[in-house]
């Protein structure tokens, strides 16, 4: 039946604008702007993170992890800005920006399962980045970044959204629909949308808007394709974003790698999801 031109069972999506979600931790949307920054000092990131006791702590502390696994421990942010660079600083502000936005969420499984499969998709962004040639550290941030919009649909409904995560038993792409059913937009949608009202750099709007848009083999290797991948990849390395997630096998996700890609990454699934389980397991015990 239609009603004013809209189907009477189409969900009604509320304005975006209405909705009022909780702003993004301002020193990590700040690092994100100005390290994009070719002319920024470092003694001026340095200042920016250090303005904010509490998220500086955190930086450090990860810093210091089997994340980043320096060679000498950074007893400032400093000196972790030194080691580890400032490109490298915009994803793990990020990090630590997306864990404290979760906030008590993450005290939730499926909250958590989605903070795991985040950094899972970033981890193995910025190793299959390291084997190829797009940048490793853009590459790790965009996995960071990629389901954002999850974020929001948590933080507008969190206990339909929990529900809804925990219960749907389809693949990656099927459960846009269910979101849509429930709330009115997607999260790549809502990932759009807060890339433009957190004014977090446009580049990465393509990634968290069509990390999951059909790619199609053989063309041009792109940052939102080596995402797109990862995503998946994360998913299949004990990392999904909900329970029920249809995964790809191991072998087709390395069969839509390009050859030198597929030729150094890890070559079975065990080794890929040891990898990713010790890295993320140091950053939760911390
Ligand atoms: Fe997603
Ligand atoms: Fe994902």
């Amino acid at each position: 039946m239609l009603l004013n031109g809209r189907r009477s069972d189409e969900a009604v999506a509320p304005s975006w604008a209405h909705l009022r979600l909780p702003p993004f931790p301002r020193v990590a949307l700040r690092v994100l702007q100005l390290a994009n920054n070719e002319n920024v000092q470092l003694h001026d990131l340095s200042e920016l993170i250090s303005s904010d006791p509490a998220f500086s702590s955190e930086v450090l502390t990860i810093a210091n992890s089997l994340l980043y696994a320096p060679r000498f421990p950074a007893s400032s942010i400093l000196q972790a800005i030194a080691v580890l660079g400032a490109n490298n600083l915009q994803g793990l502000c990020l990090t630590v920006g997306v864990r404290a936005y979760m906030g008590k969420a993450l005290n939730q499984p499926a909250m958590r399962a989605l903070w795991r499969h985040n950094l899972a998709c970033a981890l193995i962004a910025d190793q299959l980045a390291s084997v190829g040639f797009l940048d490793r550290d853009v590459a790790y941030t965009s996995g960071v970044m990629h389901d954002i919009g999850r974020l929001a649909l948590a933080v507008i409904r969190p206990k339909e959204y929990s529900l809804l995560l925990g219960a749907y038993s389809g693949s990656p792409v099927g459960i846009l629909k269910a979101e849509r059913d429930l709330f009115g937009w997607d999260h790549c949608e809502a990932g759009r949308q807060l890339i433009t009202d957190w004014k977090m750099p446009v580049e990465f709007e393509p990634i968290v808007s069509e990390h999951h848009a059909k790619r199609l083999k053989d063309v041009h290797w792109s940052m939102a394709d080596l995402i797109n991948v990862s995503c998946r990849m994360a998913d299949t390395a004990g990392c999904p974003a909900f329970p029920g997630c249809e995964i790809t096998p191991y072998p087709d996700l390395l069969d839509e790698l390009p050859a030198r890609e597929r030729r150094l990454f890890h070559s079975n699934v065990e080794s890929l999801t040891d990898d990713i389980a010790r890295k993320i397991d140091s950053v939760e015990s911390v």
